[in-house]
């Protein structure tokens, strides 16, 4: 059964930046934008590259190996439609930030 993990708090992350967390037995990347906080799994499917190094610009995340990129929002490749990232659901509880332990979406 999926549970929520608290990973930080709310202020730990500016907008416009990401970071790896463990999420269970995930790794994953969480980053925060204008409307909220996103999270992927911290692995590019192209050659595994861990996607919360990558560079962030206005919902997309370039990976930092070779610039696959990627909206951050829904995990879709820009450019092609070759894979998608796993997205992880994230909720606010008491200013702390907690990241689902398992992928896809969550009602
Ligand atoms: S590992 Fe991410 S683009 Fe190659």
């Amino acid at each position: 059964m999926a549970s929520y993990h608290p990973v930080c708090s709310v202020d730990a992350l500016a907008v416009g930046s990401a970071r790896a967390v463990t999420v269970g037995t995930h790794s994953v990347a969480l980053f925060r934008l204008e409307d909220g906080y996103y999270a992927l799994e911290d692995a590019c499917p192209h050659q595994g590259a861990p996607i919360s190094d990558g560079y962030l610009d206005h919902g997309e995340v370039t990976c930092s190996w070779h610039a696959w990129c990627f909206d951050i929002r829904s995990g879709r490749m820009i450019l092609g439609d070759l894979c998608v990232i796993p997205r992880f659901d994230v909720r606010i509880e008491n200013a702390m930030v907690l990241v689902c332990d398992e992928p896809g979406e969550k009602v």
